[in-house]
């Protein structure tokens, strides 16, 4: 077997993709494993999706990811369905069973739990959380910060009838509850979760009351750009503020894990991706 036949072919589709980080990561993954790997980064919409799958896995493709605004399309395109992707309607990641069968999998609560609990020492179980959004970023996540037991989940949304539906969808005993973000208030929690897209715009999103003298952490899942309105804020606050560069390092390794059987170490990566940032 020579090189190109061993070659583990991967990408990620979405858009924008070209300042995507994930070909880095995952390439420095493959040099941990000492696996070769081709992890391209490809520009795709709703409608190119299903044939760029297809190529992928006619040139033997094991898998990709799949970011916004396609993690839904690529739900519904898969032939079978994992139980977090389930619960999010959507998936970040598809592993390749076939020609034309794709397996939904949503690693991105695995990566903001691992980041959380793992890298950041901040506990969730018994906790209590404010998540700002409702969206795509939030439903993702839900699954698994419920599973890590907090105490409750307030979900603010702007459009308070979206954070409704999506407890709704995830009602879980009571501990889970819908609320107007400019009703909402950060007093008495442990941690606020920034899943908002405002920072995708160079936005800040509408804060909810009480932030001002917060002593917990506030989490925003945006990192580089996305992440600049928001912790240029918390900084001139003095709150305590981290991005979500480790959860997207994590859930990547969650990923790659799904595809090679490999679980890569994350801290080195994620220590790499900090100094390159610092150093640009
Ligand atoms: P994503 O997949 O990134 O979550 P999305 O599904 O479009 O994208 O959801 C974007 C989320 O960011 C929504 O919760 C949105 O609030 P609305 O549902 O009320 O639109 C939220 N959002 C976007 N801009 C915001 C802002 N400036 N302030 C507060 N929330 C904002």
């Amino acid at each position: 077997m020579d090189r190109e036949d061993e070659l583990i072919r991967l990408a990620l589709f979405g858009s924008p993709v070209e300042h995507s980080l994930s070909p880095r990561i995952h390439h420095l993954f493959a040099e941990q494993a000492g696996l070769p790997i081709e992890y391209r980064a490809i520009a795709a919409s709703a409608e190119s999706l299903a044939d760029e799958l297809r190529a992928l896995a006619a040139a033997g493709g094991r898998g990709c990811n799949v970011t916004v605004p396609l993690k839904s399309v690529a739900y519904d395109l898969a032939r079978h369905h994992s139980e977090r992707a389930r619960r999010a309607r959507a998936a970040n990641t598809l592993v390749f069973q076939g020609a034309n069968a794709w397996r939904a999998e949503m690693t991105d609560g695995v990566g903001l739990l691992r980041d959380l609990q793992d890298n950041l020492s901040l506990a969730v179980a018994g906790r209590r959380i404010l998540l700002l959004g409702a969206g795509g970023a939030a439903s993702g996540v839900l699954h698994d910060l419920l599973a890590a037991s907090p105490a409750r989940i307030e979900v603010c949304n702007r459009h308070p009838a979206r954070a409704a539906a999506l407890v709704r969808r995830f009602a879980a005993g009571g501990i889970l509850a819908g609320l107007d973000l400019a009703q909402a208030s950060a007093a008495g929690c442990d941690l606020v979760i920034n899943a908002t897209s405002a920072g995708h715009r160079g936005q800040l999103p509408i804060l909810p009351a009480g932030l001002e003298g917060f002593d917990g952490t506030l989490y925003d899942m945006n990192y580089g750009l996305a992440a600049e309105p928001l912790r240029q804020w918390c900084a001139q606050q003095g709150l305590n503020y981290v991005d979500g560069l480790g959860m997207l390092v994590e859930q990547a390794a969650a990923s790659f894990h799904l595809w090679t059987g490999f679980q890569a170490a994350t801290r080195p990566v994620i220590d790499r991706l900090r100094t390159a940032a610092s150093a640009a």
